[in-house]
């Protein structure tokens, strides 16, 4: 089991639906949410996810808050539907800049701090929010499946890596969730979707899981 009361968690995209949920259920558990979003005014710190020196300074800016980082969940994330074909070069760099090169760098920066956390005799994890869509890519969102997928495969390649240094990662992969995700596309509009799942309740699956140690959500768990 891991315990959460007195450690020191960074909730990347804590203005968002999930990551809101995510930073009261944290601290529902006792621990301390240093939130990260892009307006300075919402989150104890900031950083536009499509600046690549951006998750950089978001993970410095936490760690100098409580000197010390124990978990990290990466819950900023952004959308975007239609055909290929209209598909347009700003909008697939920002689906690999906010979905993919931000939480990959974010997971790198963070490393040394959550190495540090195991060194003191915590249990760090860090959680990224893939998607089902990294398991079944999607027509109607390729690219957001692609961005998606491009994560899922650095968290099971780099895992091993963190294991060395006495760190847990967790790549939750929810089915559509009614958070208004869908309604904030970047660019295209969505389909209609079926009923999805319940934001809180996905939360306290990630939550249970960071406590229960395990080591994979895929959307099955959910
Ligand atoms: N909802 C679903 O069906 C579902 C299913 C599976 C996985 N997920 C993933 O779960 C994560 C959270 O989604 P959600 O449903 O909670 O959506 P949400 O409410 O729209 O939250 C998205 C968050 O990402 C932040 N963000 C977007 N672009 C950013 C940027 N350039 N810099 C910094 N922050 C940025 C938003 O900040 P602002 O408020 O500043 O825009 C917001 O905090 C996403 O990665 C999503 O892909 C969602």
């Amino acid at each position: 089991m891991t315990s959460l009361h007195g450690s020191v968690v960074l909730v990347v995209g804590s203005t968002g639906a999930l990551g809101s949920l995510f930073a009261k259920a944290l601290e529902a558990e006792g621990a301390t949410v240093v939130g990260a979003a892009r307006d300075a005014t919402a989150g104890s710190v900031a950083g536009d996810l499509r600046d690549e020196l951006a998750a950089a300074s978001i993970v410095e800016a936490a760690s100098e808050e409580h000197g010390r980082i124990d978990g990290v969940i990466i819950a900023a994330g952004v959308v975007a539907f239609g055909p290929v074909g209209e598909l347009s070069d700003a909008t697939l760099a920002e689906l690999f800049a906010v979905n993919a090169l931000a939480p990959i760098r974010l997971i790198r920066e963070s490393m040394p701090h959550l190495a540090a956390s195991a060194t003191d005799g915590r249990e760090p994890f860090i959680v990224t929010l893939s998607g089902v869509v990294a398991e079944t890519p999607t027509a109607g969102l390729a690219a957001y499946s692609a961005s998606k997928a491009a994560l899922a495969a650095f968290t099971t390649a780099v895992s091993r890596e963190l294991r060395r240094s006495g760190i847990r990662i967790v790549d939750a992969r929810p089915g559509h969730t009614e958070t208004g995700l869908t309604t904030r596309p970047i660019a295209g509009t969505a389909p209609a979707f079926p009923a999805g799942l319940e934001p809180e309740a996905v939360v306290a699956r990630v939550i249970r899981a960071i406590v229960d140690n395990e080591k994979d959500l895929p959307s099955t768990a959910f």
